[in-house]
């Protein structure tokens, strides 16, 4: 196998032209996960845009405490810190999905979609899983913390176990793809989205829009149900619709669902 190149940080700092996501840099070897180094780094008072990066994680985990699977120096794996309004929280999963996409569409002749609430895929395949994980004290919220994992150069190939799920930019470009300047890429996609958001502007009907879920039937797993439903359009936080076959409209909260679609 080729000698893994590491991510090149200095340069990444001098490049970022964005005002907030990448504030400061805290690149790593190996962490358990992004996401707890990057709540240690709320609690200690970073300020907001704070990126941590990691090449390896020995914990990393996705919804529902699965386990984020990313061989060490091949993908993006990092998670940045947020410090919005309430209101403002379900833009910021929308706008991590969003500015995946906006990746591959500068990287490849793809194009990827979301299914719901937030997975990147192109064909059908995975490519990346964005998890949100809030400190909140009643109603305030004291930080939002995004993790997003990126498939780079990952050839799904060689990982029998992923090879069926899982895609990569590489899979789609056709040749490996410098991580520095994807993840430059996708620090300033997300840099700007939040500029909107912060600005009051909504991310849901251009998030909606890139939805590969909506106008199909599907199942959703709803504690120990398993409800089918037509997905007929999400509301402004995100949550899905729902239309059932006994004509009920039922919403679906994103932290609690497992599709099966
Ligand atoms: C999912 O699809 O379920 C979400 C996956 C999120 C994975 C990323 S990788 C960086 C950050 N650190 C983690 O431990 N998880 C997120």
């Amino acid at each position: 196998m080729d000698p893994i190149t590491p991510l090149n940080i200095d340069n990444l700092r001098d490049s970022l032209t964005g005002k907030i996501v990448g504030s400061a840099f805290h690149y790593h070897e190996s962490l358990s996960s992004t996401m707890d180094e990057t709540r240690r780094l709320a609690l200690d008072g970073a300020a907001e845009g704070a990126v941590a990066i990691a090449e390896e994680q020995t914990k990393g985990r996705g919804r529902f405490s699965r386990v984020w699977v990313s061989p060490p120096g091949l993908n993006l794996t990092f998670s940045v810190l947020f410090r919005p309004e309430i209101a403002q929280l379900p833009y910021i999963n929308m706008a991590a999905a969003l500015a995946v996409c906006d990746v591959v569409n500068d990287l490849t002749d793809e194009t990827a979609s979301i299914k719901w609430p937030n997975d990147v895929r192109i064909g059908g395949k995975k490519l990346s899983g964005v998890l949100v994980e809030t400190d909140l004290v009643g109603r305030e919220l004291n930080h939002a913390v995004v993790g997003i994992g990126v498939n780079v150069n990952l050839d799904p190939s060689q990982h029998p176990e992923i090879a069926e799920i899982a895609t990569s930019i590489l899979a789609h470009s056709g040749h490996e793809v410098d991580r520095s300047d994807a993840l430059r890429r996708l620090l300033t996609h997300v840099d700007r989205y939040y500029a909107d958001i912060r600005n009051g502007a909504s991310l849901k009907d251009l998030w909606a829009s890139k939805l590969e879920t909506l106008g199909k039937t599907i199942e959703v797993r709803w504690v120990d149900d398993v409800i089918e439903g037509f997905a007929e359009s999400v509301d402004e936080q995100g949550n899905l619709l729902l239309r059932k076959a006994d004509g009920d409209l039922m919403t679906v909260v994103a932290g609690e669902v497992t599709l099966q679609v």
